[in-house]
């Protein structure tokens, strides 16, 4: 009996000394720096929006790092060609996933092809110039450094080769996470979204091989701000997608240049933001700010299915330049959460015995009509100016994947009924015009069919379209066939 007894204490007293040698393990080190490197691994290197496997529980290792500099030519946007410099093939560069001890040996290749030198300072080394100073190299040489990871966060790389700006602003920069002793608490989802603006020759949408423009980069007036190195990198079929109920987390990094990201989800709320990377945890968070040369983990549950819209909430970035992606989430719709449209009443702010919403009967019909093209051209110019520019611009060049042009349009052209009917009533639905897909709305015009006559006939007689004249007879005849 005692010496059961006995056996059981030594039992338990063995087993108390085990678990305090394991619980002490993350102690036992006074700084990162002391943590062993048990073995030596190739580390695993991704493109965006992909990151590598999650550290989890692994030990700290020696992490080999190889990454390829490629000067290569892309696509900023449908048919706009840039000349890319790269950490890796990609814009941003490879993700880099490291953690806390980790001693990385790093192998920077200039491939024999590029025609610049070219460095890495990686905002996660404690040392003179993140690596910048030992990674100077040529195209066709190799250059080979170690750091130890001493501190847990998301770090921005990037070269640092003079003209730095300009290096950066071709997109050698990227993201490389230390994950703190343990890994990072398990997701659903993880994805690589890092910002950049852009700065061509040529204005927004410009076709060509556009060279980079130092000046519009050195006053800030960047022509493309995007996610990952061009316009159409996180939509349509290249959109981010989760499912409803997963948790998603995002590596989100801003290589700049020159401009800070506004980060925000269009419908999503931030369970959770690491404040610029580091180890503040801010919860229940709209739009978070990431610096140039600075980034922030962002992470949230999605509850109900649907199209979020990655933006810079900068919103003109967002709509205009490029800085907009998409994560498609699908799953099963809870109405408790977001009911979706209920219902289109009319709103009648002073109620409905006072007035009603007008309609195209009560459109006043104008007092002096025209009374020649020159005057149509005329009024028709004006209300182009109050009614059309701000959608189809003042030389009717419209505004890419938003407002069709209305300059040398074949769709205008091809049919004045139908373009009569969509001033007259509106239009929704996908159009193509020039080549060129839309899928916007345009409201019915309230304006009488003499202003519609005159406005028709302006827009058809400018900017190279075909010169019909509209008559108002024209427009009442479209109008009386609804
Ligand atoms: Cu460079």
């Amino acid at each position: 009996m005692k010496s059961t007894h006995l056996s059981k204490m030594t039992l338990l007293l063995i087993l108390l000394t085990m678990f305090s040698c394991f619980n002490n393990e993350k102690k036992e080190y006074a700084s990162a720096e002391e943590i062993p490197v048990n073995r030596e691994m190739n580390a695993e290197l991704t493109s965006p929006p992909y990151v590598p496997t999650p550290i989890g529980k692994r030990k700290a290792k020696k992490l080999i790092v190889k990454m390829e500099i490629k000067e290569q030519e892309g696509e900023i946007t449908d048919g706009v060609r840039y000349v890319y410099w790269t950490f890796g093939g990609s814009v941003p560069g490879s993700f880099i996933r490291t953690r806390v001890g980790d001693e990385v040996e790093f192998h920077l290749q200039n491939h024999p092809d590029n025609k610049l030198p070219h460095n890495i300072d990686l905002h996660a080394v404690n040392g003179p110039g993140g690596g910048a100073e030992s990674s100077f190299v040529a195209p066709g040489h190799e250059k080979i450094f170690s750091f130890k990871v001493l501190n847990p966060g998301l770090y921005v790389y990037h070269c640092a080769t003079a003209p730095v700006g300009m290096h950066i602003a071709n997109g050698m920069y990227g993201l490389i996470l230390v994950e703190p002793d343990g890994g990072l608490p398990p997701v659903d989802k993880e994805y690589y979204v890092m910002q950049g603006d852009f700065y061509t020759k040529g204005a927004n949408g410009e076709r060509g091989l556009q060279p980079f423009d130092m000046q519009k980069a050195v006053d800030e007036k960047a022509d493309y701000v995007v996610f990952n190195g061009n316009v159409n990198a996180l939509t349509g079929d290249n959109a981010l997608t989760a499912k409803v109920g997963e948790t998603v987390r995002l590596f989100v990094g801003n290589g700049g240049p020159g401009l800070v990201s506004s980060f925000h989800v269009i419908g999503e709320i931030f369970d959770k933001v690491h404040v610029e990377g580091g180890d503040v945890i801010n919860e229940n968070v709209q739009t978070t700010l990431i610096p140039a040369g600075g980034a922030a983990i962002v992470e949230f549950k999605v509850d109900v299915p649907g199209t979020f819209i990655l933006v810079d909430h900068s919103i003109f970035r967002a709509f205009n330049k490029g800085a907009l992606g998409m994560l498609k989430v699908e799953g099963e719709k809870d109405k408790k959460i977001y009911s979706g449209e209920l219902m289109d009443n009319i709103y009648l702010p002073e109620g409905p015995g006072i007035q009603s919403m007008p309609t195209t009967n009560e459109i006043k019909e104008s007092e002096i009509p025209a009374k020649s093209l020159a005057e149509q051209l005329e009024f028709g110019k004006q209300i182009y100016g109050q009614t059309c520019i701000a959608c189809h611009q003042a030389e009717g060049q419209g505004i890419p994947n938003a407002f069709p042009p209305l300059a040398k349009s074949d769709y205008l052209n091809a049919d004045v009924n139908r373009a009569i009917d969509i001033v007259l009533h509106g239009k929704t639905g996908e159009i193509t015009v020039n080549g060129a897909k839309y899928n916007s709305v345009m409201t019915k015009q309230m304006i009488s069919q003499e202003e519609i006559a005159n406005v028709l006939t302006y827009v058809y007689n400018s900017w190279g379209n075909n010169k019909t004249v509209v008559t108002p007879e024209m427009v009442k005849k479209v109008k009386d066939k609804k």
